[in-house]
């Protein structure tokens, strides 16, 4: 068996969550191989709303396993309340979630130092979430990390210590207030939750499930476009959100994966600084975020929103080998007449089509189409055949573009809100 992937193709916030928990069913594992609590998933169903941030969005099927892969980076407060409120719901955190032993911890002070970071960078700041990504991963590669093998270890507090020292050390050069009391108590706590947990060694579980024939489903955090390697760095998030993060990030090997589900917006948002070629800064923008409920699901702020962006979206295809394409939000365009999508961009004098290496705002000029908008609610919409010919047309554009079938197309935020369609290509 092989292993599926879904992830973003964007600046992250594109629907996965949506997906993976329509998709769930098709499989037997549904497992997270990066990013931490910067991620906020969101799932609609049965007329309620469930944000996930470290737990992945199988988790509301009863009768699939959940993984939290080495790759993640965990915040054991934001994880043990996370567990509470899904246990309140009747999920069984005990069996059907599965942690690995190789996954980095972030402690408290790795959050401040991801405070205090943003605050000396000043106007150039990341918009990090804050939630101490950067500085966790930043241990980890500089081999200093707590993994959550760790927490059964008699050397567990030397090790904690040892690490804050050092972070402290860091906090003295920055003029930085801050109480590391006030929260390491509930970390400590939050720990002791954590040990009661079926904690593994996911790589060879995760191996062993493929030889047994078992369907997985590896599910993505933030966006290809904030991917460290390949990202607007360096205003990117601090791990690999691409398809060979899911590599690295649950112990598989290239030739394993499968299926690439990329999973984008019908037109784009970012939240957080950074480059936006096709942003609007203007009403048509005000009214994508109106209509689109365009806020953070991890930290409210409101995003950024602008037209969907080809050359950037073909980057993103290439760079993860994707086979299958889900468009989510089209019922979000239904108040515009004409839908403008990004075919090239004018840079340096020149017509490209690519992402130049430093987008440079003043030097990127986003060249754009019309196309005749649907001006139909598509919310109610469960079948191809429903579907406005604005949109079909639509679709069949960025297909013919983008080369590669769009299987699914999403009409609302809830499960049912989701139409699948056979596409040519396929
Ligand atoms: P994720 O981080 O990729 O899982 O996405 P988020 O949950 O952060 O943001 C996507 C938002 O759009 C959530 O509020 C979803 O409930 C919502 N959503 C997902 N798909 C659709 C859709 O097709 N139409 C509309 N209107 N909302 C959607
Ligand atoms: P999901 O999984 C959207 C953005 C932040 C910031 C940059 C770095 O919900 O799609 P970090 O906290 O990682 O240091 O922030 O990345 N970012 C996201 N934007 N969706 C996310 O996750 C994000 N996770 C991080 O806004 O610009
Ligand atoms: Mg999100």
């Amino acid at each position: 068996m092989k292993v599926d992937i879904l992830l973003g193709l964007q600046w992250g916030d594109e629907g996965k969550g949506k997906i993976v928990d329509v998709i769930t069913p098709g499989y037997d594992v549904i497992a997270r191989f990066q990013g931490g609590p910067n991620a906020g998933h969101t799932l609609e169903f049965e007329g309620r709303k469930h944000v996930l941030h470290t737990i992945p969005s199988g988790i509301f099927h009863n009768d699939k396993l959940n993984i939290v892969g080495n790759g993640v980076v965990i915040d054991p407060i934001i994880f043990k309340r996370e567990l509470l409120a899904l246990q309140e719901r009747g999920v069984d955190i005990y069996k059907q979630l599965l942690i690995s032993r190789r996954a980095h911890l972030i402690l408290p002070s790795h959050r401040l130092l991801d405070a205090a970071s943003e605050q000396e960078k000043g106007s150039n700041k990341i918009g990090s979430t804050l939630k101490g990504i950067g500085p966790t991963y930043m241990d980890k590669t500089g081999r200093n990390g707590l993994r959550v093998g760790d927490v059964v270890s008699s050397r567990f507090q030397e090790k904690y210590d040892t690490l804050v020292k050092k972070h402290k050390r860091i906090l003295s050069h920055h003029e930085f207030a801050y109480n590391l009391d006030e929260t390491e108590p509930e970390w400590m706590e939050s720990i002791a939750f954590l040990r009661s947990l079926t904690i593994i060694d996911s790589e060879h579980y995760v191996n062993n499930a493929l030889s047994e024939g078992k369907h997985i489903l590896a599910e993505g955090a933030q966006g290809s476009l904030l991917d460290i390697d390949f990202g607007s760095y360096p205003f990117v998030t601090s791990s690999n959100t691409i398809a060979a993060g899911a590599c690295t990030g649950l112990g598989i090997a290239p030739n394993r994966i499968g299926e690439v589900f990329g999973i984008f917006k019908a037109y784009c948002t970012r939240v957080g600084s950074g480059p936006f070629p096709t942003e609007l800064n203007d009403a048509t923008g005000e009214l994508i975020r109106a209509q689109g409920h365009e806020f953070g699901a991890t930290t409210g702020r409101p995003r950024r929103c602008g037209w969907l962006d080809l050359p950037a979206l073909k980057y993103a295809i290439m760079i993860n080998g994707v086979t299958r394409l889900i468009m989510t939000k089209a019922d979000v365009l239904s108040a515009f007449q004409e839908v403008l999508v990004c075919t090239h961009y004018m840079h340096q004098g020149e017509l490209i089509d690519y992402l130049p290496y430093d987008i440079e705002l003043d030097e990127v000029t986003p060249h754009y189409i019309s196309m005749p908008g649907w001006q139909q609610d598509l919310t109610g919409m469960r079948s191809t055949e429903q579907l406005p010919v604005e949109l079909i047309n639509y679709i069949d554009y960025l297909e013919a573009e983008l080369k590669v079938p769009i299987t699914v197309v999403s009409v609302g935020p809830d499960r049912n809100q989701t139409i699948r369609r056979t596409s040519v290509l396929a």
